[in-house]
């Protein structure tokens, strides 16, 4: 099975070589477990195995999301717009986001050749919009079949449930991806620093390690130790 690099040497190696190509993989975690950065990170190891990606972000400025790589040290000028399309959503009205998503996304990865998609605002945002269950599972489930439909590998980030430290916000989105990944906050009673773990849970098609790791965010990558053990 043809496998894409994720672009964190320990990840992939937890996925058995990297993600399936042509899949849909979820990042599970709170504020600051570095899903952005994780993002990030996936893109520009698109952008170096020379592939065209695209990268939605809720920032209102698209002069942030540059300023954001840059102070990550990653050089991606020479892809601005060539390689890189970096798309803005309204955060203002999610309803509109993810309706030009929909509306766009097909066209945009065939025009460009697009080969990575990031939708970096949670996809929490977006389920949130339905106050009925069953149609936010509907409307879900039909988001995601148009992804399948497309030839690009996808990274979505979810907020954490509040109840679930493993479970996405409205635990849907573990159902419909292919491979998910769960960052967590490790605070234990005798540790005076937090930690951060790192687990997948998840890995259609493949096989996978089961372990938790730690990992650390640091200014220009991220580390997942996938030698050592949290505990
Ligand atoms: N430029 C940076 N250098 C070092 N660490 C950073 C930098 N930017 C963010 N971080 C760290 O990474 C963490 C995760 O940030 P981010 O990826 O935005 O998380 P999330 O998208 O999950 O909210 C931050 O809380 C901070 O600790
Ligand atoms: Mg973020």
């Amino acid at each position: 099975m043809e496998r894409i690099p994720f672009g964190i040497k320990g990840l992939d190696e937890m996925f058995g070589g990297g993600l399936v190509r042509k899949s849909i993989c979820s990042l599970i975690g709170t504020y600051g477990t570095g899903k952005t950065t994780f993002a990030l990170q996936f893109i520009y190891e698109g952008l170096r195995q020379g592939e065209k990606v695209i990268y939605f972000s809720l920032e209102e400025r698209e002069d942030r999301i540059y300023d954001i790589m840059a102070d990550r040290r990653f050089r991606v000028d020479k892809y601005r717009d060539e390689s890189l399309f970096v798309i803005k959503l309204d955060p203002t009205d999610f309803n509109l986001s993810i309706n030009s998503i929909k509306k766009d996304l097909p066209e945009l990865i065939t025009t460009i050749g697009a080969t990575r998609v990031v939708i970096d605002p949670p996809i929490s945002l977006f389920e949130g919009l339905y106050d009925d269950p069953s149609e936010r599972r509907r409307e879900m489930f039909y988001f995601i079949e148009l992804l399948r439909d497309l030839n690009a590998n996808f990274l979505l980030t979810s907020e954490t449930s509040t109840t679930d430290s493993y479970a996405s916000k409205y635990g849907l989105i573990e159902y419909l991806s292919d491979t998910v990944v769960v960052l967590r906050y490790i605070r234990p009673e005798d540790f005076t620093e937090v930690h951060m773990s790192i687990e997948v849970v998840k890995m259609r098609r493949s096989n996978h390690s089961r372990e938790i790791k730690p990992y650390e965010i640091l200014q220009d990558r991220v580390n997942v130790y996938n030698e050592a053990s949290v505990f």
